[in-house]
């Protein structure tokens, strides 16, 4: 995506290969930073702390810091070491371990000494395959929006409501749910994006708010609890959103405050997509019931971040002192009530036969 005119992704290597480059998404959107990671350590911390987030980044983030790793120590047991320390950063995003267990396959079997080019190359690779992965899933979903556009009163836009985000800054480009949005912006259909601001931590506001202006894309920011009001009204024709996991009978993950858009999508007849590669799939579990919630800590209710009319940027306490806080930073939305997902391969009922039907060469292992 192109930021001031210059293309950016959201991670690559150094000019000297020896380590790695992130936009720092905890300054956006105030500041466009950006940040090198050199170490195993530091690129945990940019994953634990969400300088990267979103779950194609975060995985592809940790391939990068298992490259990191090696580079310093490259046995058996360091292997072993920096996979399970980048595996327990964040607990939701199935992405993350996916990442992890490919390196494994690909790095274990080879001689220490050759591991750490290995790895730094199967990285770059994961991250070009992203790209390629969230391009496919635009033109899966553009088709939708052009069905839509079909519906619709000359020149009225489509308007289409997300969370959180799903954009280029959650993948190395493009975006999952945002990924169709940009393609039927660039096919000159006029598309215009409700965007929750998805507190605690804004990223609805800060973040696809940001990227959707750079991209020039009509949207208008709105508080999550808008949402439901607006479909009641005909104002939506359609959601999209991405997931951080979806369970082999097509339950999924998300940002908490998705399953309430579902519902209220459910309830007024508003088709709801999900957008996802094939590694947010998980096999393993039968159901979402069992995809683990990442708890977050209370300040991120409590206090937040804005820009002061000086150009500041300062946190701010917003709630009545001493107030305790829980901070469930994902949710889980039933499989009936999402009309689809969007994936590379093309769009699939949520269902295990929906599923299995795209992925004929998975099983469900669980
Ligand atoms: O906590 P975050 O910001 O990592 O959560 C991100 C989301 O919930 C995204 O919707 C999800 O990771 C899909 S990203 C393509």
């Amino acid at each position: 995506m192109k930021i001031d005119g210059v293309l950016y992704r959201t991670i690559w290597p150094s000019d000297d290969g020896a380590s790695v480059v992130i936009v720092d998404q905890t300054r956006l959107p105030h500041r466009f930073e950006t940040v090198t990671l050199g170490t195993l350590e530091e690129a945990a911390h940019a994953i634990r702390v969400m300088q990267v987030r979103g779950a194609p980044l975060i995985g592809v983030t940790a391939a990068y810091g298992l490259a990191l790793a090696l580079v310093r120590d490259a046995s058996d047991a360091a292997l072993a070491q920096a996979i399970e320390l980048l595996a327990g950063q964040r607990p939701t995003a199935i992405n993350l371990r996916w990442a992890l267990e490919e390196m494994r396959s690909v790095l274990q079997p080879q001689p220490p000494g050759d591991r750490a080019c290995r790895a730094f190359a199967k990285a770059a690779e994961m991250a070009d395959e992203d790209v390629e992965t969230c391009r496919r899933i635009g033109g899966h979903g553009l088709k939708l929006i052009e069905e839509i556009a079909k519906t619709k009163p000359a020149g009225e836009p489509v308007n289409i409501l997300t969370h959180c985000n799903a954009g280029w800054l959650a993948c190395v480009d493009w975006g999952t749910a945002t990924s169709p949005i940009y393609h039927a912006h660039d096919a000159g259909i006029p598309v215009h994006v409700w965007v929750d601001e998805t507190r605690p931590r804004n990223q609805g506001a800060a973040l696809t708010a940001f990227e959707l202006g750079a991209h020039g894309v009509p949207h208008t920011l709105i508080v999550d609890n808008a949402g439901g009001h607006l479909m009641q009204h005909g104002k939506v024709d359609l959601c999209i959103v991405g997931t951080d996991r979806v369970a082999a009978n097509g339950d999924v993950a998300n940002k908490i405050g998705t399953y309430l858009k579902a519902l209220a999508a459910h309830d007024t007849g508003v088709p709801f997509y999900v957008a996802l590669p094939y590694s947010t799939i998980d096999w393993t579990l039968s159901s979402g019931r069992d995809i683990p919630i990442e708890e977050r800590g209370a300040d991120e209710v409590l206090v937040m971040q804005g820009r002061t009319a000086d150009g500041t940027v300062a946190e701010v306490e917003i709630a009545a002192p001493g107030s305790p806080a829980a901070n469930p930073a994902f949710d889980v939305t039933p499989a009936r009530l999402v009309t689809g997902l969007i994936t590379e391969r093309g769009i699939a009922l949520a269902s295990r036969e929906g599923l299995a039907a795209l992925y004929p060469e998975r099983r469900e292992s669980a």
